[in-house]
Parts: structure tokens; C-alpha cells; sequence
């Protein structure tokens, strides 16, 4: 397709002068494996999260996979997860030969619905993946109350709080993604964190095998480097500006767009979004979503869906209307540190074109 105007991506990660000095200097350095500056990755973001410890891997779908081994989870045992997500709870489950069980999801949250989880409870359910999609946390406290342990998917969600508990400190187990576009950039990379001090040595013991006294067949190569741990480090210490920048832009947004008849993001009582995504839902008067993607990009505008495909489509499943409408009707729009507010401005006048 061939654009009048220069095309505003969807998805930008933030580097700049910081992130090249801190990779620098452990080219410098020398030490480029695995070692201090994942260490201080690890406390940093622990602290972050408001969790006891860390343990970085090499990517969010490998953290999902070392959890569940960690709590050992494997065949003849259920994982509740919503079907509205990326494929990589699915993936991480099959792989450790546990059977997935699909959830459908919040209309308004796109968070996975608690009276769904309810009602796939079985004596074999082991626990329940809760990706907070978008920034938005899930609803945490109804989930705890049904007493399975919560592996806290933090992918897209850091520093957002429900009911004033931080996501990721709540679960038995949590896990981020450092992939470049996700809130902290360390190119690829994942960690497993918890305040479960076995459970982290567990997951230690699964990230590397050397110099272990036992042959551990669980056990594998799945570390992060200290080039990527430097890159996310320099992230971390940028955490919080990026978090303002994020809201202004989600605020300036919300106040442009309220009037189109657009769905705007919608946050909960006793819940804080951190926007990573702004999820509007389209009319279905707009038609069909692949069109209005293609038509805000000959304006200049790169959109998407949000979640590429809901699992259960990938399996001919059905039985999952909430996630069927946020698949055709849920556009993500651009929303990351860098976009200026001339840049934010010009997707407002895009949108604003499209709708009125
Ligand atoms: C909710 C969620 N979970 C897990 C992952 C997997 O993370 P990674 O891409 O680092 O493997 C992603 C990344 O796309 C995600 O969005």
C-alpha cells in the first residue's frame, strides 16, 4: 500500500542514549553472558512488581513455561486461561502436557471473566493463567476466591494497581515479557517472579544446568544476557516517565474521542490502567474491521487488533461470544512514550474522519 503521508506505527519501542550506554558498557565490559546486570534486572524489577524475587529467562512464553514446571504442573492436570489472549499461555501449557482449558472474557475489561473460571473449576485444575490485558488489571480479588493458584500474566500490564495491591504481587507466580514493544524494552526476554523463595530456586534450577549436582531432564538453556538485562535495566529506571507519557496520551484520547461513537476504554472501580494498549470498539455500522484498519492506514495511521486471533478460533471451538466481538470489533491504536502529541493529534483527525 502506498501512503500520502509518512505511516505513524502501532508499536514503538522507546531507546534512546541510556539504553546505548548501558549496552555499551557491557560490550566493554566483556561479561555479555548471563551475570550482574541480570542479577540487578532481576532485583529491579521484583521491586518494581512489589514481589520478593525474580528470575529472568529468555522470553514472557519461556517464564510461562518455567512457571507452571515450577509448580509442577504437567500431564492429567487443567490450566484455566482466557481464549482472548496471544497464543503464548496456550503454547506454554500444551508444552509442560497439561490440558488448557479456555475461558471467555469481560465484555468491558477484555480481562478473563471470573463466573467463566468458575464455572471450568474441576479437580484437576491446577491453576488459572491471568493475562492483565492492555494495562488494565483482571479482577484479581474475585479470581483469589476461589482458592487455585493464579499465575499473574504481567506481559502487558506493569505497575497498574487492584484494589491497591500492584498486578503481579497477588498470584503464587508471575510473569513479564520484556519483548521490544511491551512496556519495558530488552529486545526478547521474560521473568518468573514470586515471593516464594523455593519456587524462584525451582526456577532457577530450570533456567540453566550447570553446575548442578543433580541431571535435572526439566532443567534447560533458557537464560537472558547482560546485554538485554542492561537494555531492560536503563528501561526500568525510565519506568515511571514512560507510565506519565502513557496516560497523558490515553488522556488526550479520551477527551478527542468520546464523542464518535466509539467504545473507549473503561476502567473499573477499585482498578488503575496503565495504558499499554488504548482498545477502542468500533461501531457495527463501521463494518468490518479489516477494512477500517486498511482505510486508517492509507490515512497515515497504523492500527490493530489487539489480540490476533482468540484461540479458540484457532481451534474451530466455539462458545465464546465476548471474545468473538472483541475480535471483530477491538482496534488498538497507536500509544507508546515517543508518539508526540502532534502525532496523537493526527490519529484523533484520522479517527475523527473515519467516525463522524
Ligand atoms: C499476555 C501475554 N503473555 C505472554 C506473552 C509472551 O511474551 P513473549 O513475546 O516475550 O514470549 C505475550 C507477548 O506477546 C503477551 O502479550
Amino acid at each position: 500500500m502506498t501512503h500520502s503521508v509518512e505511516l505513524i506505527p502501532h508499536s514503538r519501542p522507546t531507546l534512546g542514549e541510556a539504553e546505548a550506554k548501558a549496552v555499551a558498557s557491557v560490550l566493554a565490559s566483556g561479561q555479555v553472558a548471563q551475570g550482574p546486570q541480570t542479577d540487578a534486572f532481576e532485583r529491579r524489577v521484583a521491586e518494581l512488581v512489589g514481589v520478593r524475587g525474580g528470575v529472568a529467562v529468555s522470553s514472557g512464553t519461556v517464564a510461562l513455561e518455567v512457571a507452571l514446571l515450577a509448580l509442577g504442573i504437567g500431564s492429567g492436570d487443567e490450566v484455566i486461561l482466557p481464549t482472548y489472549v496471544c497464543v503464548a499461555p496456550w503454547l506454554a501449557v500444551t508444552r509442560v502436557g497439561a490440558t488448557p482449558k479456555l475461558v471467555d472474557i469481560e465484555p468491558q475489561s477484555y480481562n478473563i471473566d471470573p463466573a467463566s473460571v468458575r464455572q471450568a473449576l474441576s479437580p484437576r485444575t491446577k491453576a488459572v493463567i491471568v493475562p492483565h490485558l492492555f494495562g488494565l488489571p483482571a479482577d484479581l480479588t474475585a479470581l483469589q476466591s476461589y482458592g487455585v493458584p493464579l499465575i499473574e500474566d504481567c506481559a502487558q500490564t506493569v505497575g497498574a494497581l487492584e484494589r491497591g495491591r500492584r498486578v503481579g504481587s497477588v498470584g503464587r507466580v508471575t510473569v513479564c515479557s520484556f519483548y521490544a514493544t511491551k512496556l519495558l524494552c530488552a529486545g526478547e526476554g521474560g521473568m518468573v517472579l514470586s515471593n516464594d523463595a523455593g519456587l524462584l530456586e525451582q526456577g532457577r534450577a530450570l533456567r540453566e544446568y550447570d553446575e548442578s549436582d543433580r541431571l535435572n531432564p526439566l532443567s534447560y538453556n533458557r537464560k537472558l544476557t547482560d546485554l538485554q538485562a542492561a537494555l531492560g535495566l536503563a528501561q526500568v529506571n525510565r519506568f515511571q516517565d514512560f507510565a506519565r507519557r502513557r496516560t497523558a496520551i490515553a488522556a488526550r484520547y479520551g477527551a478527542a474521542l468520546s464523542t464518535l461513537g466509539l467504545t473507549l476504554p473503561v476502567v473499573p472501580d477499585g482498578r488503575t490502567h496503565v495504558y499499554y494498549r488504548y482498545v477502542v470498539r468500533i461501531p457495527e455500522s463501521a463494518g468490518p474491521l479489516d477494512g477500517m484498519v486498511q482505510r486508517l492506514e492509507g490515512r497515515g495511521i497504523q492500527c490493530r487488533r489487539p489480540v490476533f486471533r482468540p484461540i479458540h478460533r484457532f481451534l474451530g471451538a466455539a462458545g465464546f461470544p465476548v471474545s468473538d466481538d472483541a475480535h471483530v470489533r477491538a482496534l488498538s491504536l497507536p500509544l507508546y512514550p515517543t508518539l508526540t502529541d502532534a502525532e496523537a493529534d493526527l490519529v484523533i483527525r484520522a479517527l475523527c474522519e473515519e467516525f463522524r
